[in-house]
């Protein structure tokens, strides 16, 4: 088992050239990844916080995300950006875009797609997960948190993370893989895309979102607040919505919910 360390990620961060002043936190144990970052009060562009372990790892809907020590990513990123909260529709799309393109640095080539709005999925069984928080907006600029969970070495023939089908790098390549390497990739991946994102919008994502989109051509369910909604998912539109079409034939486009198969 090659543990986390902070001398290594800032190593790789260097070899990759990333010139992005940032601050890295590498815990061996935290109650979770998101909530250390939400909690710094924090002037400063980049802050970045990984860990071995979380006590309290929190998934989407106030759900649990178990996270065994020493074996997968747990990873949050606290972003300060240029730009407007209106500007981030379609933001964990680009999120899921940029784990797979620095998976596949990896020489992982199976496909991997990402089910709406924030699940990545290989044989349709749960790799990953993305919990997006929004500290706040003020002056022009947005300060989020970006917090992933990437199943890496866990093996599911021989542990339990999730009632629900799961599945890890480990489990696709029968490799183990240095997590080191793997976080700085997707530090500098993503940090890459979301200078994208807010410049040009999340049009100049769309095809390559369609390449991975899980859920085309599906009937689905989506759920969130307002209630629940079926149809065909079509894809997303130029804002990242996803569309999704009755069976009156009519158009409904959607922001965010949580999305299950028939
Ligand atoms: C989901 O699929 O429900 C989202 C899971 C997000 C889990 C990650 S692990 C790192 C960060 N810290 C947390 O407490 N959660 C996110």
């Amino acid at each position: 088992m090659i543990l986390l360390n902070s001398d290594k990620i800032h190593a790789h961060l260097a070899d990759l050239n990333f010139k992005k002043p940032y601050e890295l936190h590498c815990f061996p144990t935290i109650d979770s990844t998101n909530q250390f970052l939400n909690n710094l009060p924090t002037n400063q562009q980049l802050i970045l916080c990984c860990a071995e372990e979380q006590t309290a790892g929190r998934g989407r809907f106030g759900r649990q995300w178990n996270s065994p020590f020493g074996e997968n990513i747990y990873f949050s990123g606290r972003w300060r950006l240029a730009g407007h909260l209106k500007q981030l529709s379609g933001l964990s799309l680009v999120v899921g875009l940029a784990i797979i393109e620095s998976v596949k640095k990896h020489t992982i080539n199976e496909a991997i797609l990402i089910k709406w709005p924030n699940d990545l999925f290989w044989q349709d069984k749960k790799l990953g997960g993305i919990l997006i928080e929004l500290n706040g907006e003020l002056h022009g600029t947005i300060d989020i948190t970006i917090g992933i969970g990437l199943n890496v070495n866990t093996s599911s023939t021989t542990s339990h993370l999730s009632d629900k089908p799961w599945c890890s790098l480990l489990d696709i390549t029968g490799i183990s893989f240095d997590r080191n390497a793997l976080i700085a990739d997707l530090i500098v991946i993503l940090n890459h895309y979301l200078d994208q994102f807010l410049k040009l919008g999340f049009e100049t994502f769309k095809s390559a979102w369609e390449k991975v989109d899980y859920l085309k051509n599906q009937w689905i369910t989506v759920s969130n607040p307002n209630g629940k909604l079926s149809g065909y998912a079509q894809g997303v539109n130029e804002q990242g919505l996803l569309c999704l079409k009755d069976n009156q034939g009519t158009m409904h486009y959607v922001s965010a919910g949580e999305a299950t198969l028939r």
